[in-house]
C-alpha cells in the first residue's frame, strides 16, 4: 500500500487487509458458521497481541484509548452492513481486516493476519515485496505510536464476515519513514 505519490510526512492511513482462510472458503455453500468471538476478552486480545509483537522487535507496547474505541466502534457500526474493505480516512492510523471461517472465534485472529505482513517486508530498503500489502505489519510496529482503540463487527453480508478495525495514535505509515 506504501506508495511513492504520497509526499514525505503525510500520513499512509490506508492499510486493508483481507484474508480467506484457504481455497475452500472461496465455494458457495463450504463456509463454517461464524463463531461468536469472546467478547469479554476482545479489547485485551488485541493489545496483547500489538504488545506481543512490538515486543518481540524491542519496541514500547500500545495502550488502550477509549476515544479510539469509540471511533473504532462508530466506523464498524458503519460498515456493519456491507463489512467493507473501505477506510473512513479519519485522523487516525487504520487498520481494517475481513475473514470468515476457522480461526475467527479469536480476537487476535486480525493481528496475527497483519502480522504476517511481516515475510513481505524489507527493513533495509523499506520496502514491500511487489503487489504485497505491508502497511498493516508496518503500523503494528511504528515506533511513535502509542495508542490504539479497536473494533469488530459480524456483517450482515458475506456470509457473515468479521470485520475488524483497528485505530492507532500518533497514526503511522508516513512515506520515507522506517516504523522504527
Ligand atoms: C485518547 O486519544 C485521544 C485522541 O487522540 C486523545 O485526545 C486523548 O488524550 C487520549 N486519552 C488518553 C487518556 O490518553
Amino acid at each position: 500500500m506504501a506508495s511513492s505519490s504520497y509526499s514525505f510526512m503525510q500520513p499512509l492511513l490506508l492499510s486493508i487487509g483481507l484474508m480467506l482462510c484457504g481455497t475452500k472458503m472461496l465455494v458457495e455453500g463450504q463456509f463454517a458458521p461464524t463463531p461468536e468471538p469472546d467478547q469479554r476478552n476482545f479489547q485485551q486480545d488485541m493489545v496483547d497481541a500489538h504488545n506481543e509483537y512490538r515486543s518481540s522487535m524491542g519496541i514500547e507496547p500500545l495502550t488502550w484509548n477509549t476515544t479510539l474505541q469509540a471511533y473504532a466502534e462508530a466506523y464498524a457500526k458503519q460498515r456493519s452492513g456491507d463489512c467493507a474493505l473501505i477506510h473512513s480516512h479519519g485522523p487516525y492510523g487504520e487498520n481494517i481486516f475481513w475473514a470468515r471461517g476457522p480461526g475467527i472465534e479469536n480476537a487476535r485472529y486480525a493481528v496475527d493476519g497483519w502480522w504476517g505482513e511481516k515475510n513481505d517486508y524489507d527493513y533495509a530498503t523499506n520496502t514491500c515485496a511487489s503487489g504485497k500489502a505491508c502497511a498493516h505489519y508496518t503500523q503494528i510496529v511504528w515506533k511513535n505510536t502509542q495508542q490504539i482503540g479497536c473494533a469488530y463487527v459480524f456483517c450482515t453480508s458475506n456470509n457473515g464476515g468479521y470485520w475488524v478495525v483497528c485505530s492507532y495514535d500518533p497514526p503511522g505509515n508516513y512515506n520515507g519513514e522506517k516504523p522504527y
